[in-house]
């Protein structure tokens, strides 16, 4: 079977980055989750005081400073998943948080963080054998990707599983304030004028509403197998 790239965009929090998980693991592809990468671009703002109280971000130092953000994965034996590392520390929990969650979708829209994360992205994929989710991916990153799904729920669906996610993990959670962050994510994402989350016109729409975690990975299985013969 030849290497291809696979490329699963959609809303946030519509289950992308546990399918492309569980796809790249059977599969024995390498995954990449382009959203924990524009999260660690926030969480840097953040830790070095470039986003005000207000939300305005110091854009200007910022830019001066992308080139001190090294984003890399490396996988986690107990979990068997990739952890998310920002300059050698391990910030899988820290990006995770409401605060990162609700300053990402602006840091994400600046042009200069896409055209860095971009690019580190295209490079991670030159040689195919890749999952990677995102919002982008099959429109900007890998526009020429064998398989793109686009991958959409119903808010209210969307927001309860994000809620339970972060409830699991002990961190503190309100379920309207999940679903306001969510609604204003998608906004922030669909209108910004680089790479809007957009479906590609030939990416593959699944809507997991009411589908279980193992009816969607047989699913994806299946349009694996169709593209990689
Ligand atoms: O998938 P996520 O919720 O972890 O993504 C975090 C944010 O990053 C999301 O609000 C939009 C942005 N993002 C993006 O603009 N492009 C991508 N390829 C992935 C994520």
């Amino acid at each position: 079977m030849k290497k291809i790239t696979i490329a699963i965009d959609g809303h946030s929090s519509c289950g992308k980055s546990t399918m492309a998980k569980d796809l790249a693991r059977e599969i024995g592809y390498i995954y990449i989750d382009s959203g924990a990468m524009y999260r660690c671009c926030t969480l840097f703002a953040l830790d070095e005081g470039l986003i005000a109280a207000d939300g305005t971000i110091d854009t200007t130092t910022l830019e001066r400073r992308m080139p001190e953000i090294h984003v890399s994965f490396r996988l986690n034996a107990e979990t068997g998943r990739p952890d998310t590392y920002l300059n050698g520390e391990c910030v899988e929990q820290r990006i995770r948080t409401m605060e990162v969650s609700s300053h990402v979708s602006p840091i994400a829209a600046l042009p200069f963080v896409r055209a860095a994360m971009t690019a580190q992205q295209q490079a991670m994929g030159r040689e195919g054998g890749i999952v990677m989710d995102g919002r982008d991916i099959g429109t900007a990153v890998f526009p020429d990707a064998e398989l793109k799904v686009f991958v959409t729920a119903s808010d209210e669906i969307r927001a309860q599983r994000r809620y339970d996610e972060l409830r699991a993990k002990g961190q503190p959670a309100d379920f309207d304030e999940v679903l306001n962050n969510l609604r204003e994510r998608d906004r922030i994402d669909s209108t910004r004028a680089v790479a809007p989350l957009r479906q590609a016109d030939d990416a593959i729409v699944l809507d997991n509403s009411h589908l279980t975690i193992e009816q969607q990975k047989q699913w994806l299985l299946e349009r694996y197998a169709e593209r990689a013969l």
